[in-house]
């Protein structure tokens, strides 16, 4: 059984696949070829903003917006700790300073009351000027974008929307990628959207972003790439994985409906069990992970490998408790909720073609660990 089956996708475009890749071949446009800017609009369409911008990884989609706010020293952003390690390490690089707030405990999504006490806490300390949010739309569900909006408008920060595992997914009918001044997607393989290699896409409707994206995107340029207006990066998006995406575009938003079906029968398959996930009403998530908790986690995930089921563990160690945060100051004990998630989950395998079979060879093994 496979954690992840790129295999069972690639199967049914491969002939695409390749019909696309020696297309790009035959024309030798590696950078910025046609594919690129055929993506981009078909993306933004999906998504339903009016820019798109293509770039080498989701870390460079969160990198190059924060460059284009002029995020920086002085500057607090606040995010949560039960994430991946990009979401503030982009804030680190640019030497602004993540501030962290604790995750609700069912939906591992940032709390909005303890965002606001954070937000407050920094505004009273008054060491740091409240810039911005990045919402994580952690294992592929939305964040509470209502409220959280509500919160940067209240306190005049900005919002950008870390989509790295929620492509595909929505909010109250409003697709992931859509909220705040900036979303932030990740292609990498594993993601619900991925390609064969790094890539990532910013997504946005406002103008003078995209401008900026798009200069930052190949060093700052300005009337043309030997003319720099600003200190940028090189965070161009291969033709190659654009034309490996238009392929498996075609077939994404029937593999985003197939996830919905695997996670309902892990839900059936596993209630009373160990703690499922919990999807508020309004969202329908992208399933990039489908994570569960157990206090005998560690046994259980043992007891699987024994019998080849792969799981893996996200997060088993927040944020603020790692190494390369120590500067920010946090201490065992600063997030209680992340912690204590980080303790108990684990991953089962999750792709759109998991047979029911196999989940419930999953679903069966699980039950014997348990005991
Ligand atoms: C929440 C989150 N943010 C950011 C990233 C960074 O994306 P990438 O690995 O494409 O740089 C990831 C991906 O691993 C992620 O899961």
């Amino acid at each position: 059984m496979n954690f992840i089956d790129l295999g069972a996708q690639q199967k049914r475009i491969r002939d695409k696949i390749d019909a696309n890749i020696k297309k790009v071949l035959d024309s030798n446009a590696y950078i910025n070829g046609p594919e690129l800017t055929e993506l981009e609009k078909k993306l933004g369409e999906y998504v339903g903003v009016k820019y798109a911008v293509g770039c080498a990884s989701g870390t460079d989609a969160l990198l190059m917006p924060l460059m284009a706010l002029g995020a920086g020293p002085g500057d607090a952003i606040f995010t949560t700790p039960f994430t991946f390690i990009a979401t503030a390490e982009v804030v680190q690089i640019l030497r602004a300073t993540s501030v962290f707030a604790d995750v609700e405990p069912d939906t591992f999504n940032i709390d909005v009351n303890k965002l606001e006490d954070a937000i407050k806490k920094t505004k009273k300390e008054g060491k740091l000027r409240p810039a911005g949010i990045i919402p994580v739309d952690i294992f592929g569900a939305c964040a509470d974008y209502d409220e959280i909006l509500a919160l940067a408008k209240q306190y005049d920060m900005w919002v950008i929307e870390d989509a790295c595992q929620s492509f595909g997914a929505t909010y109250k009918g409003k697709k992931a990628c859509s909220f705040g001044i900036a979303g932030a997607t990740s292609f990498f393989p594993a993601k619900p959207f991925g390609c064969y290699g790094d890539g990532g896409m910013i997504f946005t409707d406002d103008k003078k972003m995209y401008d900026d994206l798009l200069s930052i995107r190949v060093h700052g340029q300005g009337i043309d790439k030997y003319n720099n207006v600003r200190v940028g990066i090189n965070g161009r998006l291969d033709t190659i994985q654009c034309a490996i995406m238009l392929a498996k575009y075609e077939i994404f938003a029937e593999e985003v409906e197939l996830r919905q079906k695997v996670a309902a029968t892990y839900a059936e398959l596993l209630k009373g069990v160990v703690e499922t996930p919990f999807v508020k009403s309004h969202n329908v998530s992208a399933w990039a992970q489908y994570c569960v908790m157990h206090p005998k986690r560690d046994h259980i995930m043992a007891e699987l490998g024994k019998e080849k089921i792969p799981t893996a563990i996200y997060y088993p160690k927040s944020l603020h408790l790692q190494e390369a945060f120590v500067s920010l100051g946090y201490k065992k004990g600063d997030m209680p909720v992340s912690e204590a998630i980080g303790e108990k989950i684990f991953a089962l395998p999750m792709h759109p073609y998991l047979t029911r079979e196999d989940q419930q060879t999953v679903a069966s093994a699980i039950t014997k660990a348990i005991g």
